[in-house]
Parts: structure tokens; C-alpha cells; sequence
């Protein structure tokens, strides 16, 4: 039987990179990318032995370019073989403590979030058709519900997670199966610029674990973890504004 393969977007640290070491130990072909040439090498030298060489590729891609995401796909597909898992994972995060509204910040986070989603998507759609082949998209819980000092990131994860939602039917009918994954506080580059105690924090192999498990043993629409955060915040989700206000001014005064 032919070795399975994924793809992984922003797989050069955090949860992608975490996530590609745990495809590889179980046997996958991995495609790792991303935009930074240097943290995609040190990634692959971190990776890489003498058991593994054949199977990790890594591709530098900047998702926000059209034509890279293009050119990648074209390549994987034609090089190495058929994608069955892309993993959607690369991502920009800003804190906004400040809570400034910066349109810089905005279209930074649209252009890699939501546009280079959107992107990998449009060329994948192409190659996936009628494969019954899996997209997934890291969005995330924050994404559930506007939460204060995260109105550009959260605002780019509540439409991916929309987005997931709504191509969940659509795809539906050309045989590409749509997830999407939300995990809660996970210790990676990005969440270190967090100036808050953040509950519950996670592991980056933890996350590849429960990932990895999701996409391959399970078959639920949305995958999330740490169970007992994610699902507070789910609940946060239904409470009505009052409610929902009147919390996070005792929780941190906002
Ligand atoms: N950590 C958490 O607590 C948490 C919680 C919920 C959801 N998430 C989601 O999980 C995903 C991974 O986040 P992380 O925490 O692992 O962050 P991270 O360590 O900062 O990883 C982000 C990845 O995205 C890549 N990337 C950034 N801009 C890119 C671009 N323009 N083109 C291609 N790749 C790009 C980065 O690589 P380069 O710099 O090399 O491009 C890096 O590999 C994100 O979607 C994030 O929103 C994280």
C-alpha cells in the first residue's frame, strides 16, 4: 500500500513542527513549509536521521504568495504524491495588550491568516477533487467568541473557523472532507509573547498527539483540546452578552 502524505503549512515550529516529527514516527510522508528559509532548515536538521531522510521534505513557502502556494502544491502532487492530509497550520499572532487598534496589525494577520488560507484552499481544491482527501485548519476557541486584546488574530480564527464550517457542505459534494482543530494554550514561539498566565497550557507534542490521533484514528468534524478549557470556552460561546460582558470585567477588568 502506498505510504500516506501530508502537508503541513507552518511547519517549521510550535504545533506544525511538532506535528510533523509525530506523522513521521508513525510512517507518513511529511511536507513540511514556510516562509523563513532558516527556521525551515534548523526544523529539518532537528527532524531529520538516517531512517526518516527519505520521507521529510521540506518546501520554503511564503502563503501569502498565490503563485508559491501554486507552485507547491504543483510540486508535491507531481513529485512526491497525492496530498491525503493538508494540514492548514501557519499562522501570524499579535497580542494586542494595548488594546490599539492597528490596521497594520489587521491586514498583516488577513493577509497570512485569512488569505493564505484561503490560497492553499483554492489550489488544493483542484488536486483534491473527488479523493476523499482531508483539509484541516488550525483555527482556534478564541475564534469561538470576541475576546478583549485579540481583535485582529481572533477576528482571522473566527472566520476560519466559519470558513471550515460552511466549505464543511460545499466540499461535501467534490469528495474532500473539511476539519477543523482548536486547540487551547499551547507552549510555542507564539504564545511566549503572551503576558498573561494562560490556564491550562500545553505541550507542542501534546498538541502533534492529539492531532495526529483526531485526523487518523477519529472521524469528528472538529478536533479540540485540552478537553476542559476548550469546552469552558465553548460555553462562553452560548452565554448572552450581559452575561458574557459583565464575566470578563471580573475576570481581568476589561
Ligand atoms: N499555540 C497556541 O496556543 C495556539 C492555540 C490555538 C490555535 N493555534 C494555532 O496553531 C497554529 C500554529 O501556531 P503555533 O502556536 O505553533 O505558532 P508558531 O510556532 O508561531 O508557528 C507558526 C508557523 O506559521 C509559519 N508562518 C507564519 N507566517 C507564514 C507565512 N506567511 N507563510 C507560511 N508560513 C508562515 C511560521 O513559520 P515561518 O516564520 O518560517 O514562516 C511557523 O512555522 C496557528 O494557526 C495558530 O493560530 C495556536
Amino acid at each position: 500500500m502506498p505510504r500516506k502524505i501530508i502537508w503541513i503549512t507552518g511547519g517549521s515550529s510550535g504545533i506544525g513542527f511538532a506535528t510533523a516529527k509525530y506523522f513521521l514516527k508513525n510512517n507518513w510522508i511529511v511536507i513540511i513549509s514556510s516562509s523563513n528559509i532558516e527556521k525551515l532548515t534548523n526544523a529539518k536538521n532537528k527532524i531529520i536521521n538516517k531512517d526518516n531522510i527519505e520521507n521529510l521534505h521540506t518546501i520554503n513557502c511564503n502563503i501569502t504568495d498565490k503563485n508559491e502556494v501554486k507552485k507547491t502544491i504543483s510540486y508535491i502532487e507531481n513529485e512526491i504524491g497525492n496530498i491525503n492530509i493538508a494540514l492548514l497550520n501557519a499562522a501570524a499572532y499579535s497580542p494586542n495588550q494595548n488594546q490599539e487598534f492597528d490596521i497594520k496589525n489587521y491586514e498583516l494577520l488577513i493577509d497570512v491568516n485569512l488569505k493564505g488560507t484561503l490560497y492553499c484552499i483554492d489550489e488544493l481544491k483542484e488536486v483534491m477533487k473527488k479523493r476523499e482527501n482531508t483539509i484541516a485548519i488550525v483555527s482556534s476557541p478564541i475564534g469561538y467568541r470576541g475576546w478583549p486584546t485579540s481583535g485582529a488574530y481572533g477576528m482571522t480564527k473566527a472566520a476560519q473557523l466559519n470558513l471550515s464550517e460552511s466549505l464543511f457542505f460545499d466540499f461535501k459534494k467534490i469528495g474532500i472532507k473539511m476539519r477543523v482543530i482548536n486547540p487551547g494554550f499551547i507552549d510555542t514561539e507564539a504564545t511566549r509573547l503572551n503576558s498573561f498566565k494562560m490556564p491550562f497550557l500545553k505541550s507542542a507534542d501534546f498538541a502533534a498527539e492529539k492531532i495526529y490521533n483526531g485526523l487518523v484514528h477519529k472521524k469528528s468534524f472538529e478536533i479540540f483540546f485540552p478537553f476542559l478549557i476548550v469546552f469552558f470556552v465553548k460555553i462562553l460561546r452560548i452565554l448572552p452578552y450581559k452575561l458574557y460582558f459583565y464575566l470578563w470585567k471580573k475576570i481581568g477588568n476589561f
